[in-house]
């Protein structure tokens, strides 16, 4: 069995960090492509060199010829442009639905098989448009940014709960912007739900308050801290827990932006929702009972993606 190949279109700093990642667990050879002539291949020849050391073997391939990706199992798409501070992910969407037409034909062309995972903001109206322009089956083509949302989350609830973050797990749904959902019945220590913890004394509902804002603009908070761009190591690592789960037909359950067809009330969308990923892709959406507040929260994200998409077709008629 020959090693599986995963493409990263864009090659910037999520791009980089998701090659480094991808080689460091030797899932397969790696190909960077970017526009941007030299870099990719800097990057390639920088992380094989690196291979020696840490002892991976990992084919490594800098490109700006969408030739190079064929035959990719995997595609993560993070081309474009991140977020300046005062941005919010919605002030990206002109620029990267270009970007997005461009990586969606050279997919179509090149890499039709694989398994495509979007990170490029603003997340929901993205993932929408590659697949139009892969014209991929729905199944192979997710976003990410729950598993990141709910990863953020798990940090701050263990920070406050004082316990380790493998005992922590979260539910972030809905769009991945402002109106994002933590739902904190679904979020628990060990199986412990939030609230529960919260009648133990553990917390308060004005601190867990606090850490559901803070989560929601947890992107913008380091685009604040950074200066000059987004976040990249959380973001990068949730792709590849995605990515792994599909390499290896896990089917773990995770919040993804995947494309619904009626579920939760949602039709030809993508927006964040729990999911299990195997080795046919989205297998199955998970369709959990939300309670009033966290529905209308939902529905607000649901309406703020519809918002965007409208803005897609106005911006490039042949998705209309
Ligand atoms: N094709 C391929 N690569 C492109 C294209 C294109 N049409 N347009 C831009 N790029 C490349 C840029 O040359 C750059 O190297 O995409 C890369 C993006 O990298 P960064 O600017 O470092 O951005 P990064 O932090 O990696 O974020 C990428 O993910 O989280 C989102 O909001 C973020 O949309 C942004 C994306």
């Amino acid at each position: 069995m020959g090693r599986k190949k995963i493409a990263l279109v864009g090659a910037g700093m999520i791009g980089g960090t998701l090659a480094h990642l991808a080689a460091m667990k030797e899932m397969g050879d790696i190909v960077l492509f970017d526009i941007a002539e030299g870099m990719p291949k800097g990057k390639a020849l920088d992380l094989a060199q690196a291979g020696p050391v840490e002892g991976y073997d990992a084919g490594l391939k800098g490109t700006s010829d969408y030739a190079d990706i064929a035959g990719a199992d995997v595609v993560i798409v993070t081309a474009g442009v991140p977020r300046k501070p005062g941005m919010s992910r919605d002030d990206l969407l002109g620029i990267n639905l270009k970007v997005m037409k461009a990586v969606g034909e050279g997919i179509k062309a090149n890499a039709p098989d694989a398994f495509v995972i979007c990170i490029t903001n603003p997340l929901d109206a993205m993932v929408w448009a590659l697949r139009e322009f892969s014209g991929l089956p729905h199944n192979k083509v997710v976003g990410m940014a729950g598993v990141l949302d709910s990863a953020r989350f798990r940090h701050f609830l263990a920070e406050e709960f004082n316990v380790s973050v493998e005992d922590v797990t979260a539910f972030v749904l809905g769009g991945h912007g402002d109106t994002m959902v933590p739902v904190i019945e679904y979020s628990t220590v060990a199986g412990i739900p939030v609230p529960d913890l919260i009648k133990m004394g553990w917390s308060t509902q004005e601190r867990i308050d606090a850490i559901v804002a803070r989560t929601r603009s947890g992107g913008g908070e380091i685009v604040q801290l950074l200066g000059n761009g987004s976040a990249y190591y959380a973001p990068a690592t949730s792709a590849i827990a995605m990515a792994e789960s599909y390499l290896k037909d896990k089917k773990r359950l995770l919040p993804c932006a995947a494309h619904l067809t009626g579920q939760y009330g949602v039709d030809d969308l993508y927006v964040g929702v729990p999911v299990v990923i195997g080795a046919n892709g989205v297998e199955r959406v998970v369709e959990i009972a939300l309670n009033e507040g966290a529905k209308a929260n939902f529905d607000k994200s649901v309406h703020a993606v519809q918002e965007l998409l409208v803005a897609c077709k106005g911006l490039e008629p042949s998705l209309a």
